[in-house]
């Protein structure tokens, strides 16, 4: 089994062999038609190959795509080919994401399941990395702008809960020090067979993930963390 950063910078065919089965009953689409508003100005971090973006980017005045990873944005420039004219993609660490705000400001910065990555980077320093990780994009809003962050809470478990401790001090720091509201949202993957669900999620989880799917449905928890 690839390591993520592996998958990340080799693997994103498979990677959206997971992704694109995710959200089966449409209640992060529901949430991101809610969030961004027409003609607002989009900073993304971490976008990989567009999963999130194509779920707003039609009503976006503009947005700019970020990501470690070249090889995940190639792929998100042709997902979302038919926005092309509004749709700019730059190859940016998420610790350097204030270096993106030399093309705002911008009215929203989303992230989705990137962060969390980044904490993860910095084993024993979740509160540093969170804060560098709000100002980068603090840095980078219009007055009056808005920040979304998108992590997991958990894939196949009965309810949402953080799956790291630190994800938990990511987590609670974003909520305890820096205000932002969490909102839980139920995105199970749906795959057109058992067989599929174990191949696909045990590429990406590993072989333990795998043994535990016991159904084509797998159950997975989002969290939406929101800054106004
Ligand atoms: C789980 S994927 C999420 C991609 C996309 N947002 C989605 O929801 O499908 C994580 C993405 O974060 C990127 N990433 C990980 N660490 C990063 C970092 N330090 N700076 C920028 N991007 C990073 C990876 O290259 C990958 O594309």
């Amino acid at each position: 089994m690839p390591s993520m950063y592996d998958i990340y910078e080799n693997h994103a065919v498979e990677y959206d062999e997971l992704v694109d089965r995710e959200d089966c009953r449409g209640e992060l689409a529901a949430f991101m038609r809610g969030f961004v508003g027409r003609g607002e100005r989009v900073l993304e971090a971490g976008t990989g190959t567009g999963r999130v973006t194509a779920l707003y980017a039609a009503r976006a005045a503009s947005v700019l795509c970020c990501d470690r990873s070249a090889h995940m944005l190639e792929r998100a420039r042709s997902r979302l080919a038919a926005h092309g004219d509004r749709i700019a993609f730059r190859v940016l660490d998420n610790l350097a994401l204030a270096g993106a705000a030399d093309s705002g400001p911008f009215d929203l910065v989303v992230e989705g399941w990137s962060f969390g990555h980044t904490v993860s980077d910095f084993p024993g320093r979740e509160d540093e990395t969170t804060d560098a990780l709000v100002a980068a994009c603090r840095a980078c809003l219009a007055p009056g702008g808005r920040l979304l962050f998108l992590e997991t809470l958990g894939t196949n478990t009965s309810g949402p809960v953080a799956p790291a401790p630190f994800l938990d001090a990511f987590y609670r720091r974003l909520e305890d020090e820096h205000g932002f509201r969490r909102t839980v949202l139920r995105t199970d993957y749906r795959f057109p067979s058992l067989a599929e669900a174990r191949r696909v999620t045990g590429f990406f989880f590993g072989d333990r993930m795998a043994a535990s799917i016991e159904a084509a449905e797998v159950p997975e928890w989002t969290g939406a963390w929101t800054l106004a």
